[in-house]
């Protein structure tokens, strides 16, 4: 079967700045990919042309099979988007956000009615159904924003940084929304800088560099990159000792955010850990399951190595 989104070769400048450089990546009909990656690598500008808001200077994108530029604006029916920046009308209450942008997708009135109230309900908007949106928490605004990348049963949903600036309690609340969507089926191609996020949600994950996709694969195969089997968060108040004794145990070592960090070749207990360090400098110890982070980290090389 044809991916229901196959991205290839998108080569992307903005000036004299070469965004985008070859990047490709193919989602499967009913999948959850995550696209990760620092701030200002292009993930928004893949997502901005595949949603045709911009044009690449070289590349296709095809929708289940067929080329965008062939399907022209009949492509916006089949494809979802809520963007980074929330298009919601402030002024306006939740429905008539929701009608409004269902006008704009030519849903027929009787549809349109019927789907709003489906939309209301699921997304559990009755409550707010009376007030104007810029009165809304900032979760409850996304909230109604995925309602609304959702009103034309989009066959792709395209989802930028979904769960940006809302608290906790909101951003579980969305992850069971987004997880409802995967569970019947939506492909969905989202960015993210919450790892756990990703995590969570998405089937496969894409890690950007450069332009392209520098690693793809499922969580699982991600975390097998990172070399090693557990890591080791210390604090030590003499960290060249420390350093040199986890060296001499064949850990490998990171310096995150100023703090030491030692890549277990294979899984100990934290006792196991305390008693092979064995010094009075050490104040702190950790010991935690290999996360996406730490393949994340290893992968975009934001870690400094210690040789
Ligand atoms: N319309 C534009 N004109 C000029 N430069 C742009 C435009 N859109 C994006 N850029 C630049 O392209 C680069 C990639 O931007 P993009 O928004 O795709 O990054 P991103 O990976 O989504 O970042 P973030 O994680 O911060 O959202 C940035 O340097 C940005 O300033
Ligand atoms: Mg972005």
């Amino acid at each position: 079967m044809t991916a229901a989104l196959e991205i290839d070769g998108l080569h992307k400048c903005f000036a004299a700045r070469q965004v985008l450089d070859g990047f490709s990546l193919h989602v499967k009909r009913g999948e959850v990919m995550g696209l990760l990656g620092p701030n200002g690598c292009g993930k928004s500008t893949v997502l901005n042309i595949v949603c045709q808001l911009l044009q690449a200077d070289a590349g296709q994108v095809q929708l289940m099979g067929q080329p965008l530029a062939r399907l022209g604006a009949s492509a916006r029916a089949r494809i979802g988007l809520c963007a980074q920046d929330c298009a919601l009308y402030p002024d306006l209450l939740p429905a008539e956000n929701l009608h409004f942008f269902g006008r704009l997708h030519g849903l027929p009135a009787a549809q349109r009615h019927a789907r709003v109230a489906e939309l209301m309900e699921s997304f559990g908007l009755g409550p707010y159904a009376a007030t104007r949106v810029g009165r809304l928490s900032g979760g409850w605004q996304q909230r109604l924003h995925l309602a609304v990348s959702l009103v034309h049963r989009p066959e792709v949903l395209i989802l930028d940084e979904p769960t940006a600036a809302v608290d906790v309690a909101a951003r579980l609340e969305l992850w069971r929304l987004i997880e409802g969507l995967r569970d019947s089926g939506t492909t969905i191609l989202m960015t993210s800088h919450q790892l756990a996020e990703a995590e969570r949600l998405c089937n496969r994950v894409a890690v950007m560099q450069s332009g392209r996709v520098a690693a793809l694969g499922t969580v699982p195969e991600l975390l097998a990159r990172v070399p090693g089997q557990a890591v080791v968060t210390l604090q030590s108040r003499d960290s060249g000792a420390t350093i040199q004794r986890a060296q001499s145990l064949g850990w490998a070592m990171r310096q995150r955010a100023g703090q030491l960090s030692c890549l277990l070749p294979r899984q100990l207990s934290l006792r196991e850990v305390v008693e092979a360090l064995d010094g009075p400098e050490v104040s702190a110890v950790s010991v935690q399951a290999v996360t996406l982070e730490d393949a994340y980290l290893e992968l975009v090389g934001d870690d400094a190595v210690i040789e």
